[in-house]
């Protein structure tokens, strides 16, 4: 298998090298692995003066798998937009077409009473969003800040979806529920949006072809609700970028770690993006201290969507689950009192633990 490996900034680079220690135990037991660092994001402007550097891509392209660190910082925030880390994120999901975008919210038994949440409101949660990733207002045209006759700044962006980009996203969203619960909740806004009727117009008639998936709809505003009230309720999400957006990172937080959420971005090729959902944690950068286990469960995803290889995403799954019952824990996810332990003793104890069967 040929990985793209992006370390991207911030602590990307720190949390990708306790993940690849992982890879490696594969690997030496006989996995067959090619793996090409590339840059991108803020650490590619400085040295291409462009986030996706065309090699980058270029390898990408030729890769069955990218693991994706994380990218951005502050120095970069003041950047023309084209040259900010994020368009490089960005370019690569619409270049390579990486629409469906997976990102499971768990709770981790061990980690429970690090939510915001009660316990009992979290303990068991298990959510999977799937979010469309390739357009909506994040792609559509007409965009940008002009003048108006009045001589005034407009802002436009503009929310548009296809019926066939709909379409592909929403099988996805019942296969995922296919394989799980069997209930799919597709989240839109079309009591106000005309782009989100057409959603949900296209979900219903996607879900004639699974009879066996009972599907709900739910309008954003109180999806975001429902999320904090009594999240349990859900299985599979489906909803468009921007809702995804939003909807995953109010999910992330339920589980009170939102350093230990992978995600994975998919196109019809199966080649995917394996990214964990938190940034590049530009405050804790260089210190030793990020937890690497998001990074870690990337590979699980990997392993399962990419190399078709649920035995091996197991086997991590599995020893992460590990570490957190011995104990370990990198200080975000940590209670009061407790010890903490550094990004890379993280990453060893589960290099440990996977060898223990
Ligand atoms: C995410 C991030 C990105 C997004 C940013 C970094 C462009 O927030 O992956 O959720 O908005 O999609
Ligand atoms: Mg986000």
């Amino acid at each position: 298998m040929k990985v793209a490996v992006l370390p991207g900034d911030g602590i990307g680079p720190e949390i990708v090298a306790e993940a690849l220690k992982v890879l490696e135990v594969f690997r030496g037991e006989g996995l067959s692995l090619d793996m090409k660092t590339c840059d991108i994001g803020g650490i590619a402007v400085d040295r291409h003066r462009d986030p996706l550097p065309a090699q980058t891509l270029a390898a990408c392209r030729e890769s069955d798998a990218i693991l994706f660190g994380a990218i951005g910082g502050p120095q970069y925030d003041t950047l023309p937009r084209e040259l900010r880390p994020e368009r490089g994120l960005l370019r690569l999901r619409k270049a390579l077409d990486l629409f469906a975008n997976l990102r499971p919210a768990q709770v981790f038994p061990e980690l429970a009473a690090a939510s915001s949440l009660k316990p009992d409101i979290v303990s068991g949660l298990d959510i999977m969003i799937v979010r469309e990733l390739t357009g909506d207002i994040y792609f559509g045209e007409p965009r940008g800040i002009s003048h108006n006759s009045a001589g005034e700044r407009v802002g436009v962006n503009t929310m548009v979806y296809s019926e066939s980009e709909i379409r592909r996203v929403a099988h996805w969203g019942f296969q995922a529920a296919q394989a799980r619960r069997k209930t799919l909740c597709s989240v839109d806004k079309m009591n106000v949006l005309e782009t989100t009727q057409l959603w949900r117009d296209v979900v219903v008639e996607v879900s004639r072809e699974y009879p066996d998936v009972m599907l709900t709809h739910m309008l954003v505003d109180n999806a975001a609700m429902q999320l904090v009230r009594n999240p349990r309720q859900f299985d599979v999400i489906v909803t468009g970028n921007l809702f995804g957006d939003i909807l995953s990172d109010e999910a992330s937080m339920l589980t009170g770690s939102i350093g230990m959420l992978p995600s994975a971005s998919l196109n019809v090729s199966g080649l995917g993006l394996y990214e964990p959902i938190h940034g590049s944690a530009p405050d804790i950068a260089g210190r030793g201290i990020a937890n690497p286990l998001a990074q870690i469960l990337s590979i699980s995803m990997m392993f399962r969507y990419s190399f078709k290889r649920p035995d091996l995403a197991d086997r991590v799954d599995q020893a992460v689950r590990r570490v957190l019952q011995q104990g370990l824990r990198t200080a975000d996810i940590a209670q009061p009192g407790m010890p903490t332990v550094s990004t890379s003793a993280m990453g060893d104890a589960v290099v440990a633990a996977l060898s223990v069967h």
